[in-house]
């Protein structure tokens, strides 16, 4: 047998997944580690805790499988997208990460737009200044912290970080360097017009390969680290979303996905490269070489559950250690108790600013219509409402753009929950389905490297070969008809509250 390690350094955490040939998953292992917010609106973490979960989870799930390890033949690398990770002439890391859902750049995102120009960025990165995007924390280092701007020899992003450190070369590969917003998005190079106007050094960034190249092999520090042998290849991998894609089968047209993680995603893969003109939804590579995909992306899906779970629930925390269950099952009980509507309470998930549709790195998190009778379990219900109310606006500006996300699959966090995937199903009016394997985007970057190591011929083979199908949740029409009045109503809400918004910015 042939196996490939598929590694996935999420916001959350690290997971590691070891898979065969014919895409069984052997052994899964995870690790989390902190996000630190050092101010209102900002999001940190530290480069060496994704090292060392990497090293542990790789480390526990070739002892846990019992495999040979010589049978381990190729390594994939997914991760959380966007994150800016700087490194000195020593590749020693120069400040903490500043990652996607850091909203401190929208200075720098009005900056990058007058130097470059709104049209022409929109046409070589395919997408307007996003506070998210990689070019604009750059930005904000370079003014900011001169002193760290001076010092970095390289830029990577979170995933080719641990490349580096698991291979010693700086490689990235298409699908994650879209996000950095560098990337001349048409022709899969960096554009040497955007890095002039932005006067930064090309010298800094890392080679650029499609998703199943390979871009280095293990070296002999990390295979001792880890128990594998030197010299494993390892391939380009893919940014999460389009890791994820890979491992739902989403790699053709008219094939769609969402995934409710920290961040919450809806994405549809395209063939020939489709632009929003408004830019309320990212156009980006795929890791199914010279193909694209769109997607929107709600910045507080899962997170907003975690932050409700963790300032709000310890009494379901302390009951589900008791009955050893997921707090979150616990708390979706409760939620499934309460009407659709959560008797007219509805959230607007925006805790750390928002991306689709709005582009607004000011909005912040609402409960709306807030009265005496609501409970715990009003707020459970409105916050997983909220959060697909907020993925049905992405569903609706892809329609806008004519691509209809209908033949739906669902991964992630979220998609454990029942409740949750009927609510999508419901709010969207399209059936919902569960892949057999869950693993997502580390099952994704797993397949990756079979193409690489040449186990299949192309990544659309491997995923016909590999991914099956599971659970459907269909969509009802009845429930589907019951939160259209919430819906339209929370679409109203956002623009009420736009000016607020900046005013409390500016306090
Ligand atoms: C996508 C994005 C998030 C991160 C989180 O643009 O910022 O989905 O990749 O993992």
């Amino acid at each position: 047998m042939v196996y490939t390690l598929g590694i996935d350094i999420g916001t959350s955490g690290t997971k590691t997944i070891l898979m065969n040939q014919i895409g069984e998953v052997i052994a899964s292992y995870t690790v989390e580690y902190p996000l630190y917010q050092p101010q209102n609106g900002y999001a940190e973490q530290n480069p060496s805790d994704w090292y060392h979960a990497v090293v542990d989870t790789v480390a526990a799930v070739v002892k846990n499988s019992g495999i040979s390890k010589d049978e381990i033949k190729g390594i994939g690398l997914s991760g959380q997208m966007h994150g800016l990770v700087m490194l000195d002439e020593n590749g020693e890391v120069i400040r903490p990460s500043i990652i996607w859902c850091d909203g401190r750049t929208a200075e720098q995102c009005v900056e990058i737009t007058n130097l470059v120009g709104a049209e022409k960025l929109l046409s070589i990165t395919a997408n307007p200044a996003i506070a998210g995007f990689t070019a604009a924390k750059i930005m904000w280092v370079k003014k900011y912290e001169p002193q760290n701007y001076a010092k970095c020899k390289k830029i990577l992003l979170p995933k080719d970080y641990i490349r580096y450190m698991l291979t010693g070369e700086f490689a990235t590969e298409v699908s994650d360097a879209s996000g950095m917003q560098l990337l001349d998005i048409k022709n899969r190079c960096w554009s040497d017009e955007v890095l002039e106007k932005l006067d930064i050094d090309k010298a800094l960034l890392a080679t650029v390969y499609e998703s199943p190249e390979v871009t280095g092999k293990v070296t002999k520090a990390f295979a001792q680290a880890t128990g594998i042998n030197e010299g494993i290849i390892v391939v380009g991998g893919a940014g999460d979303n389009a890791a994820a894609a890979v491992g739902t089968g989403v790699v053709e047209d008219s094939k769609a996905f969402t995934t409710i993680g920290t961040s919450g995603v809806l994405y549809a893969h395209t063939s020939t490269m489709k632009l929003d003109q408004k830019g309320r939804v990212h156009t980006f590579c795929s890791a199914v070489p010279n193909e694209w995909h769109v997607m929107g992306v709600t910045q507080a899906a899962g997170l907003s559950l975690k932050w409700l779970r963790d300032t709000l629930c310890q009494e379901e925390i302390d009951y589900a250690e008791q009955e050893q269950v997921d707090p979150y099952v616990i708390m979706d009980q409760l939620a499934k108790k309460v009407p659709i509507g959560a008797d007219k309470l509805i959230y607007l998930p925006y805790l750390m600013g928002e991306r689709t549709p709005h582009l607004d790195t000011n909005a912040r998190g609402v409960f709306f219509g807030l009265s005496a009778v609501h409970t715990k379990a009003n707020f459970i219900r409105a916050v997983l409402e909220g959060v697909s109310y907020s993925l049905r606006d992405c569903k609706e500006v892809l329609a806008e753009m004519g691509i209809d996300a209908n033949d739906m699959m669902i991964c992630g966090g979220g998609a454990k929950s029942p409740l949750w995937r009927q609510m999508l199903a419901d709010i969207y009016g399209v059936d919902v389905v569960v892949p057999a394997s869950s693993e997502g985007a580390a099952l994704g970057v797993a397949i990756l490297a079979m193409v690489g190591i040449g186990q299949y011929k192309t990544v659309q083979q491997a995923c016909s070969a590999i991914i099956k199908k599971d659970k459907v949740t269909n969509a009802n029409k009845q429930s589907h008809d019951q939160y259209e009045p919430f819906y339209r109503l929370y679409r109203s809400l956002y623009p009420s509250l736009k000016q607020s918004y900046q005013q409390l910015n500016n306090i």
